[in-house]
């Protein structure tokens, strides 16, 4: 079949937030090219799948997406398959489904010349890897919403056993620190007030020159207009002590700490390849409460790891009682092709992993709503982010990553002082407050729980039962 020259486009991304800075570069890209967004998928002529591997049925999701994409006609749109799937599994994708344009995560600014071969005729496929190399061949900026994300480090060099990352993103690298800086300050012009610093091990990025992300977010600090700044995803063997005090010294800095521990028993962390220990992982939690002890601290879990006893489970539930998560995300083990843990003894049966994923988020949802409960009743500033559901209704984010609705005559983009009236497990409802704010996040102190000594001294380690 040879496909008209696609005029609209359409781009959905799937999984983590590099994957929705990808679609965001994607479509700007494809607009440079002349071609116009298009609201639903099904109208547009080129359909770009942003797609995600981390977990379960990713590949099966691509197919039943690009199922959902025939029109009632018969006809169907430009197929373009994008992201980690695309690059672990396009070809065979490509040899099961009819789809036109296969790119990986590394090649995507080659899409206008791919989809330009494909309305020639036949598969257009690029999965090469060069790193980085993309940032340079892609437009400037262009108008921003409130809140942005900059990917300034792509790649893992840390293969813990469970994972597709340093297969599918290929290895650690680091955009140029005058790159970012540029990047940042268009985003800024474009009307971002917020910009969250994005990598797969962003505190592992590092400057030509030796610097590491908290000169970084003291450079951001410095730029005019841009009022707060965030990062993530984060590995504990990376948080320098350089980055820790920038969290008690950088104003714009957000009070929040996203930093996955997977499992809190040592025996599991060992078999992950993690190489940090529950007890290192609380030590520098302590350091970062040390200096800003109201910072929201959120994490990732996985419940199933091959090998897991209920005691490995037990230390799990331990090192989030010791920590106190104000968010966090958890996963059942979901055992990805080519990674060493899928060929480790003793998988967890489904309904184990049932049982014990939720055993994990009844602690951390309560905990959750702990930590939104306690926020009643004071005074915190609000990033006014979109329209709620309700007329005259905005959403915005507290400085701990908390959704806040509320009724307000400002307008998105501003930053409004707001007393909490009331708290659910996923978001908090405020009143906007007349008076002028000072000190942005810097508001009140939350609780934490108290720790948990038995851990600090480093007997989280689960003997295998
Ligand atoms: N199975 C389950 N969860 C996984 N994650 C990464 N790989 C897997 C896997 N194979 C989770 C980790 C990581 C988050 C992004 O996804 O918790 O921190
Ligand atoms: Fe995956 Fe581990 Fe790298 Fe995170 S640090 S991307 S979990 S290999």
């Amino acid at each position: 079949m040879t496909n008209r020259d696609p005029r609209t486009f359409h781009v959905r991304s799937f999984g983590c937030q590099m994957n929705v800075y990808d679609g965001e570069r994607m479509a700007e890209l494809l607009e440079g090219e002349g071609m116009r967004a298009a609201a639903q998928g099904a109208e547009a002529d080129l359909v770009v799948l942003n797609t995600c591997h981390i977990r379960e049925k990713a590949t099966e999701k691509v197919y039943s997406e690009i199922g959902r994409l025939r029109r009632p006609d018969g006809s169907r749109p430009m197929i373009a398959v994008a992201g980690c799937v695309a690059q672990a599994e396009g070809e065979e994708i490509a040899r099961r489904a009819r789809v036109d344009v296969v790119v990986g995560p590394q090649a995507y600014h080659n899409l206008p010349g791919l989809v330009a071969k494909a309305a020639a005729g036949g598969l257009a496929l690029d999965t090469g890897m060069p790193a980085l190399s993309k940032f340079g061949a892609l437009p400037a900026r262009r108008r921003q919403a409130p809140t942005a994300f900059l990917t300034v480090q792509e790649g893992c060099d840390k293969f813990c056993t469970y994972c597709v990352v340093p297969y599918t993103r290929g290895a650690e690298a680091s955009r140029p620190w005058q790159a970012v800086l540029d990047e940042a300050a268009s985003l800024v012009d474009g009307g971002a007030k917020e910009i969250i610093l994005l990598g797969q091990n962003v505190n592992a990025w590092r400057g030509e020159d030796g610097r590491g992300l908290d000169d970084l977010i003291r450079a951001l600090d410095a730029l005019p207009g841009l009022r707060r700044i965030r990062y993530t995803t984060s590995h504990p063997n990376d948080m320098t002590d350089g980055l820790i005090r920038a969290h008690g010294e950088v104003g714009k800095l957000m009070p929040y700490l996203h930093l996955p521990v997977q499992s809190g028993s040592d025996r599991l962390l060992k078999a992950m390849n993690r190489r940090h220990t529950a007890a290192s992982y609380l030590e520098i939690i302590d350091r970062v409460r040390a200096v800003r002890p109201d910072i929201a601290i959120s994490g990732d879990f996985i419940v199933g790891f091959p090998g897991e006893s209920e005691a490995d489970f037990a230390a799990t539930l331990s090192i989030v009682r010791a920590v106190n998560y104000a968010q966090a995300f958890s996963f059942k083990y979901s055992a990805r092709p080519g990674t060493p843990a899928t060929a480790m003894d003793g998988q967890v049966p489904a309904e184990l992993m049932d049982e014990r994923l939720q055993r994990l988020q009844e602690l951390l949802n309560a905990q959750q709503l702990a930590f939104n409960e306690a926020m009643v009743g004071k005074r915190t500033s609000v990033l006014l982010e979109r329209p709620g559901k309700r007329a005259g209704q905005l959403v915005g984010k507290s400085p701990w990553l908390q959704s806040v609705h509320l009724e307000t005559d400002a307008s998105i983009g501003e930053i409004a002082e707001v007393e909490i009236v009331s708290a659910g497990p996923n978001s908090l409802a405020g009143r906007a407050c007349p008076a002028a704010f000072p000190g942005e996040g810097r508001a009140p102190v939350l609780p934490s729980a108290p720790p948990d000594p038995g851990l600090r001294r480093g007997t989280a380690d689960a003997k295998a039962a």
